[in-house]
């Protein structure tokens, strides 16, 4: 299949309906959604996600605010989708982010910057078996025409 990547609208992007205007924007780029689940997740499940973050002074505080609600975890999948969706979000910091990304024209804030999305193929990999299992994963198969679910 072509490349996958993990996609996590957080709780203040699904809390302020931003959901249905994200969505669109990674469809229109030409992007599918292979998964979608909205999930409160766990505290086991937000500190797995960002293991790499343990050290850093705002960990506690951002495993409270991705708990804290539901989230819109979702796999996507396209040519070069790992690199063109972080594109798409914008800087970390909506401050810096430019104007026309989700992050650039949604958020203010750092600790509140609406939408999560991997940085390296090796991190889809990881995510998206963090977050869903394979079998929740669907295939569109472009020679037959129709949708495959995995076994
Ligand atoms: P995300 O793409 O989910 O990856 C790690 C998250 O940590 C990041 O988005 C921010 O929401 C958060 N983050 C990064 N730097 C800071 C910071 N200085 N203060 C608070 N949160 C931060």
């Amino acid at each position: 299949c072509s490349e996958r990547t993990f996609v996590a609208i957080k709780p203040d992007g699904v809390h302020r309906g931003l959901m249905g205007r994200i969505i669109a924007r990674l469809e229109d780029k030409g992007y599918s959604i292979v998964a979608l689940k909205l999930i409160k997740p766990s505290k086991t499940l937000a500190e797995s996600h960002y293991e790499a973050l343990q050290s850093k002074p705002f960990f506690a505080d951002l495993v409270a605010f991705i708990t804290s609600g539901p989230v819109c975890a979702m796999v996507w999948e396209g040519k070069d989708v790992v690199a063109q969706v972080r594109k798409l979000i914008g800087n970390t910091d909506p401050l810096t982010s430019a104007p026309g990304t989700i992050r650039g024209d949604f958020g203010v804030d750092i600790g509140r910057n609406i939408i999560h999305a991997s940085d390296s193929i090796s991190s889809a990999k990881r995510e998206i078996e963090l977050w869903f299992h394979t079998q929740d994963l669907i295939e569109w198969n472009p020679t037959l025409h129709e949708w495959i679910y995995e076994k």
